[in-house]
């Protein structure tokens, strides 16, 4: 039996193949905390968003800004405090055990982290097919090795590969090694968190390239996860920039680094030193966690556009004629 991956029959065909409702993830705070008006730490806002399938979507912003955590909840390996998450029209939070299980080979997750994402005590071969062993339990050996073999090509190593370990490889080795294994499953959505963050410059080209050769033979849809902007470029066709748990910016990739309407994404590209020099100068910062306000735009201390409404009303993201946008003054310029 081959292990190739079967091709999507009419990959360009376009369907939601992914749709996040109104996502809050709430985390409790430290006993210390406790007396402050609120019990939680609001890590997510409410984010919507939409995914075509084939489509590469990216997710940007700083440090803390709740990517991995909407990363854990679209995997269904955390639970929203509120909102859904639909795959193909299921929502993984109202369907069965079972269901979910059944459900689960289709979406992967990619790490950051080559070196401690790969058991280092496991050879590739159960590296890479360890996801068979709850879905496929009754697979035989030869048709396990056989669709290791194919994978450890597709993703540009050799089929001898499989009988080594982990420490064997270098970084970008180990993260094809990554791809390979969320890949196992034949799956139709992957998520990919910081996973190229970790490698040095021409290794992540060569990385990249491949992620972006296997969407295209295999109709694959990706969420990008990143910090880097330079990557989510390359990448994606669409993303959402995301500030303290929620999205500022959301549009065409292509569109939002041309035209970058919020203060935040401006300052974010004014770090990639290939970006349109006219970008205003700001005011810098990180986020300020403790000066999260509930009635006012949580970028106020940062940004350069702050006027009085922003103290006082939150901003809704609002279509700007192309792209959306969460900001009272973004049209002010
Ligand atoms: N299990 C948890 N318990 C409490 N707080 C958490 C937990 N996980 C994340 N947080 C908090 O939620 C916020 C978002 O964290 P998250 O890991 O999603 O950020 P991120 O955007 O992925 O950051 P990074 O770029 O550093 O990976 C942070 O303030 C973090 O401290
Ligand atoms: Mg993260």
């Amino acid at each position: 039996m081959s292990g190739a991956i079967i091709p999507s029959l009419s990959p360009k065909a376009t369907m939601t193949l992914l749709k996040i409702d109104n996502i809050v993830k709430d985390y409790p705070l430290p006993k210390k905390h406790l007396l402050r008006k609120a019990p939680v730490f609001r890590a997510l806002h409410g984010v919507s968003f939409e995914l075509e399938k084939g489509e590469s979507f990216g997710l940007v912003g700083e440090s803390g800004c709740g990517k991995s955590t909407l990363a854990r909840i679209i995997m269904a390996l955390d639970s929203p405090t509120s909102g859904s998450v639909f795959f193909d029209g299921q929502d993984l939070f109202e369907i069965s055990h079972q269901a979910l299980r059944n459900l689960r080979r289709n979406f992967q997750m990619v790490f950051q982290d080559p070196y401690s994402s790969l058991n280092p005590r496991k050879k590739i071969l159960s590296v890479i097919s360890e996801p068979l062993d709850t879905l496929e339990r009754d697979i035989s050996t030869k048709d396990r090795r056989e669709r290791v073999a194919d994978l450890l090509s597709e993703v540009g190593m050799n089929s001898g590969d499989m009988d080594k370990y982990p420490h064997e490889f270098s970084g970008g080795q180990r993260q094809r090694i990554a791809i390979a294994r969320a890949l196992i499953t034949k799956p139709s959505l992957i998520v990919a968190d910081e996973s190229v963050s970790a490698l040095d410059v021409s290794v992540q080209a060569q990385v990249l390239n491949l992620i972006m050769d296997l969407q295209e033979k295999y109709n694959l849809t990706y969420v990008f996860i990143s910090h880097d902007l330079s990557v989510i470029e390359y990448v994606t066709q669409n993303l959402a920039v995301i500030y303290l748990g929620r999205i500022v910016e959301q549009g065409r990739t292509d569109r939002i680094f041309s035209q970058p309407r919020h203060p935040y994404t401006q300052m974010l590209l004014e770090a990639i030193p290939s970006v349109d020099p006219q970008v205003k100068k700001k005011k810098k910062g990180s986020p300020a966690i403790s000066n999260l306000s509930e009635s006012g735009c949580s970028f106020i201390d940062r940004c350069y556009l702050a006027s009085e409404i922003c103290r006082s009303k939150i901003p809704e993201l609002e279509d700007t004629g192309g792209h959306m946008v969460a900001c009272h003054n973004s049209n002010a310029e």
